[in-house]
């Protein structure tokens, strides 16, 4: 499976199968973290056999179940875009292993033991991975065409392919406060939408940018 195809495979999943994820897997997958920190300057850790996260309270309610691996996705301040951009590259890598994932910024009790979080730094939440009980489901799609604007026409394909697949990528209560647009000189601009509501508009957006590089392909794009 390709990061496109796993763009079109990933739903959100809450409940896991008792299944531990292969070594061979979670070497691949801090490998990918462990760069990304790198690359970013994040502090994002994967968390192994640690059931107490979702074991209780908040991740009942929000109906999350045998969730035992998570990612912490711990940065400094500002880089909360960052973190939604790798985060994404990571859990894309996750679907094209096989496994299944959730974001979830709210609903798990921390484990402090389990990671660090640095003096300067805040941890935003978490994203669940393992073996869903299902694939998820698709979201529902909303018109393309309210979430861009275009200066050149007619709208090159490679814009409407990187559109496409942003309309598919998670978005914090599927609020999907972003939009993009195509300027007279070539280059790209995305930018959050106002929300009063969601405190993971940056984050977001990170995770859109990822979506639409994959798609329109990395060659074709220069952000504003
Ligand atoms: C930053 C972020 C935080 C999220 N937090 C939660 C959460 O606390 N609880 C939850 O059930 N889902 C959470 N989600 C998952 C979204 O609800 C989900 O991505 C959205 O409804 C779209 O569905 P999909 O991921 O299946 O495409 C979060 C998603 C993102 C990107």
């Amino acid at each position: 499976m390709t990061l496109q195809e796993a763009i079109v495979a990933r739903h959100s999943v809450r409940q896991y199968k008792q299944q531990p994820i292969e070594a061979d897997k979670v070497e691949q997958l801090r490998a990918a973290i462990d760069e990304a920190n790198r690359t970013a300057g994040l502090h994002m850790q994967l968390v192994t056999d640690e059931p107490e996260a979702f074991a209780k309270g908040l991740a009942k309610y929000g109906k999350f179940s045998g969730i035992s691996n998570y990612i912490v996705l711990v940065c400094r301040k500002g880089l909360d875009e960052q973190l939604g951009y790798h985060g994404e590259r990571v859990v894309l890598l996750a679907q094209t292993l096989g496994l299944n994932s959730c974001w979830v910024g709210l609903t798990f009790s921390r484990q402090p033991d389990h990671y660090t979080v640095g003096a300067d730094e805040q941890l935003h939440g978490v994203i669940a991975l393992g073996y869903g009980l299902t694939q998820g489901v698709q979201h529902p799609v909303r018109p393309t065409e309210k979430y861009y604007r275009s200066a050149v026409q007619p709208v090159p394909e490679w814009f409407l392919r990187g559109m496409e697949a942003a309309m598919l990528a998670p978005t914090a209560m599927h609020m999907q406060k972003f939009e993009f647009e195509l300027l007279a000189d070539g280059r790209v601009a995305a930018r959050t939408r106002f929300s009063l509501v969601n405190s993971y508009l940056k984050i977001d957006l990170g995770i859109v940018k990822c979506h639409f590089e994959l798609g329109a392909g990395q060659e074709n794009i220069r952000w504003a």
